[in-house]
């Protein structure tokens, strides 16, 4: 017996997953990331992030969904009885992602009406700080909720919730189905017609100019592989639930070289399109380019509306484009990541999928209602940090260690991959998986605790001043901890379903 829903189609999956791939880590986050820490000598640890970890942990994952068939618990969970609160850890992690994602998609609506009639007028950071109400409270409090956030927030929820009710099939594929091609169509008329503008190859010279003296700093490559898992959507849930829903003849190896490369191809382009608007600024105003540069938040909506004001024809065209495109690769990839717990709550307590969107949602978007106060930037900035730090590149080393050295299943799921896919997984995977990413991932999770980890908050990441330490520190801990503890605690609960009817090689 077995219910489990299915995509229909192989398009209809890779769809999906280059869905949850393209997202706002690649619009402005990737941009931000290659221009801090070498340029073009970014790309060296970026590639060798993507191709020795990146695609071997996404092939991992694809196969792990594909051959147990289940949520992330319940697919660690067939793995190994004591390895559910891996799989609850990358859930959780994914939560606590969905509840501040979704305010990043919910400024972009607000910013995509503004862009009509260029209503942010020309302070364009003046107006971003007052459109959140941020100096409004000291760094910690939350002051009141901002309605101008609370309001495309309640949308945001509304729309992701209603797609996942549909199901698999009815809601998910079709809504990647739409919004996927829309958003390339919409992205490269964006970055056709950033690179034809004047400044542009200015832009594209700061971006990938290398800088090889930075090439041998942790911190570099820390960022890479921190780029890498985010944007891939790997290492905290996502791919395995996607994979968990293929049908037993997929080709499983092929699929990630697709979403990987094509997520990385998507990427590069959103760097060339970014950069050159921001050579297009610089030249404009007559500065330099290291003046306009700014990452995270700051990039999107405050940047971004000052081109836009000084666009030559078309000003509000470009930005309604920008935003719609920041909007549709957030949606789509919002419902990966509020997937992983509607999935996790339907295996484990046994509710038909209507009561899990409500429930874990539910409970999703009102926790997000913390970050549409007037205090939710200083919130999202410590705990995106710290969630993705200690969340999501603990869990890539933790699940690679686990899975390969102490479950020892590397060799049983190269196996499995080989025997549905076209492309045979050579001992290049193996090796990747088994030496190469334990290894730098090792050192480099040994490194940034070596450091102090509020200097390092403070210098890469507070985009805003005036945390206190205990803040950020007690703040963020408290976050990136209560995933792991909470995990625990959820894989020590009794399952309300069979949950040994295995996997799918024993069906066969
Ligand atoms: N992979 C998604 C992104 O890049 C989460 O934003």
């Amino acid at each position: 017996m077995n219910t489990r829903a299915q995509w229909g189609t192989r398009a209809g999956f890779i769809m999906a997953a280059v869905g949850s791939a393209l997202g706002l880590g690649n619009i402005w986050r990737f941009p931000a990331v290659a221009y801090e820490n070498g340029g073009g000598a970014f790309l060296i640890p970026y590639l060798f992030a993507l191709l020795t970890a990146g695609i071997p942990i996404l092939i991992m994952e694809f196969t792990m969904g594909h051959k147990y068939r289940g949520s992330s618990p319940l697919t660690f969970r067939r793995m190994n009885k004591g390895a559910e609160f891996v799989g609850w850890w990358g859930v959780l992690v994914a939560f606590v992602i969905s509840t501040y994602y979704s305010v990043i998609i919910a400024w972009a609506m607000s910013y995509m009406i503004f862009s009509v009639n260029l209503s942010w007028g020309s302070d364009t950071e003046g107006f971003f700080n007052s459109f959140l109400q941020v100096e409004e409270v000291t760094a910690g409090m939350s002051g009141s909720i901002v309605l101008g956030v609370l309001v495309p927030l309640a949308i945001v929820w509304f729309i992701i919730l209603g797609v996942l009710y549909k199901g698999v099939r009815r809601g998910i594929e079709i809504a990647n189905r739409i919004m996927i091609p829309t958003l390339l169509v919409v992205f490269l008329l964006i970055v056709i017609r950033a690179i034809t503008l004047p400044g542009a190859l200015d832009g594209l010279d700061a971006l990938f100019k290398p800088d090889f003296s930075k090439i041998f700093s942790p911190d570099v490559w820390v960022a890479a592989y921190g780029q890498i898992f985010f944007s891939l959507s790997i290492a905290f849930a996502i791919m395995i639930t996607y994979s968990s829903y293929l049908p037993r003849k997929s080709d499983i190896t092929n699929n990630a070289f697709i979403t990987g490369l094509g997520n990385s191809a998507f990427e590069l382009l959103a760097g060339i399109g970014v950069f050159s608007v921001l050579g297009f600024l610089a030249l404009e105003s007559g500065v330099n380019i290291a003046e306009v540069v700014a990452g995270g938040p700051g990039l999107a909506f405050a940047v971004f509306p000052e081109i836009i004001n000084q666009f030559p024809a078309f000003n509000a065209t470009f930005g309604f484009l920008f935003f719609i495109s920041l909007i549709l690769a957030g949606l789509t990839s919002l419902m990966s990541i509020t997937e992983t717990y509607v999935a996790a709550l339907v295996d484990k307590f046994n509710i038909t999928r209507g009561k899990a969107v409500i429930f874990g949602g539910g409970l999703a978007a009102v926790a997000s209602i913390l970050f549409a106060t007037q205090g939710g930037l200083n919130y999202l900035d410590m705990v995106d940090y710290f969630i993705n730090q200690i969340g999501v590149a603990m869990l890539g080393f933790v699940e690679v260690v686990l899975v390969i050295w102490i479950l020892r299943k590397g060799k049983e799921l190269r196996t499995h991959a080989d025997r549905v896919s076209d492309i045979k997984l050579g001992s290049w995977w193996t090796i990747s998986l088994t030496i190469i990413t334990p290894l730098m991932l090792g050192y480099m999770l040994f490194q940034l605790f070596k450091q102090n980890i509020l200097q390092e908050f403070s210098s890469e990441t507070g985009n805003y001043s005036g945390y206190s330490d205990a803040f950020i520190l007690y703040g963020g801990w408290f976050v990136a901890a209560g995933a792991l503890i909470l995990g625990i605690i959820l894989a020590v609960l009794k399952w309300k379903q069979p949950k040994d009817t295995s996997e799918r090689g024993h069906e066969e």
